[in-house]
């Protein structure tokens, strides 16, 4: 059974009293795994619902905008071996903006250092059970899937601290790479999105992460050194494409922290467009303090501040990838659940 981060406490350092008080929590679905078989719509009896509800509001106020579940379950490995691209930043937002816009969209933090928990506001503490129980000891992520508090549709598999002693802990483990897909495999609820937050090397973790993906999210930073080391990340996923993984591929390029005011990072958006043409984002994330401050708060920039252009940029960069999965075909591979 899923849990709830109200049930469990939140891990966001400043939240609103509200956020926290007993009886906020949403009820995980009675069904065994949880997650619902359609998505499940705003509620507006919580302060964070109530904040999710003005986030669309805002970003989509004649509600012209739609993202279409996709006809099979997408699992979308988000990575990239340098750090402080933002991988973790753009996992949560675009998964808050898939959810809220009737996506079922489960994140799973695979980084030890567990932003992508602290941004959902997700417990993931020593003892929590988390990523590691799964990958490292065989818990069903079903025991482990937290609800993401005022968001609909949304769960989080949080990464504690444990985590960082995975990739040794694995080396004598048999199928070593294949644990997280196994684990997803085995997961009793149907979603539309598995977001997979990466750390930032090409460790055991990340190959975790490519064989159970089908595509690779590759944040590229509007900066000097951008492209360094993405000869490396791209020859990587090759090789586990070759040996481990034919099904997957580089489906998505979302250009980071652009700012305008540098003629840098003109330089490398021309760049990064005329290399990987289309399977780059129309949309581009400027480079923006409420978007560096939202995680502060265990909220995303969609709730945080939807009026901001940093949501705004998130949200069309969501509304992109969900067009695209739109014409997916619906072929289900083996133990593929999820889609309509
Ligand atoms: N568009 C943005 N504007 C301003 N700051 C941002 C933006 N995106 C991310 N940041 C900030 O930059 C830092 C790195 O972002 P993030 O944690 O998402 O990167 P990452 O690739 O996940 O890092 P790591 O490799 O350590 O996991 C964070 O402090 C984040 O708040
Ligand atoms: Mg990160």
């Amino acid at each position: 059974m899923a849990r709830s981060t109200s049930q469990r406490g939140r891990s966001g350092r400043h939240l609103a009293p509200d956020a926290t008080k007993a009886g906020s929590a949403k009820q995980p679905s009675e069904k065994t795994g949880s997650v619902p078989q359609q998505p499940e719509p705003l509620d507006d009896d919580l302060p964070l619902a109530r904040e999710a509800q003005r986030a669309v509001r805002v970003l989509n106020p004649s509600g012209s905008v739609t993202m279409p579940r996709p006809p099979r379950r997408r699992v979308i490995a988000v990575a990239n071996q340098k750090g402080g691209v933002g991988k973790t930043t753009s996992t949560v937002n675009l998964a808050v903006a898939l959810a809220l816009h009737g996506n079922r969209v489960m994140v799973i933090d695979l980084d030890p250092q567990g932003n992508a928990s602290t941004g959902l506001g997700v417990e993931h503490g020593a003892g929590t059970p988390s990523v590691y129980e799964a990958v490292v000891e065989g818990m069903s992520l079903d025991e482990i899937a937290t609800k993401v508090d005022g968001i609909p549709s949304l769960y989080c598999i949080p990464a504690t601290i444990d985590l960082a002693g995975a990739e040794v802990e694995l080396v004598n483990v048999v199928a070593r790479e294949a644990r997280l897909q196994k684990s997803i495999d085995t997961f009793s609820g149907e979603l539309d999105y598995i977001l997979i937050d990466c750390p930032p090397s090409l460790g055991l973790l990340t190959v975790n992460a490519l064989v159970a993906a089908e595509e690779v999210l590759i944040p590229i930073q509007c900066e000097y050194y951008a492209l360094e080391g993405l000869g490396q990340l791209l020859r990587n996923i090759e090789l586990i494409k070759a040996h481990l993984n034919s099904r997957l591929r580089v489906s998505t390029i979302l250009l980071t922290m652009y700012d305008k005011r540098t003629k840098l990072a003109d330089q490398v958006e021309q760049e990064v467009r005329g290399h990987f043409s289309e399977i780059v984002l129309d949309a581009v994330v400027p480079r923006s303090v409420r978007v560096s401050e939202a995680p502060g708060y265990g909220q995303s920039i969609m709730t945080y501040d939807p009026g901001s252009r940093g949501a705004t940029s998130y949200f069309e960069a969501a509304e992109e990838i969900a067009l695209r999965g739109a014409k997916l075909s619906p072929r289900r591979g083996k133990n593929q659940k999820g889609g309509n």
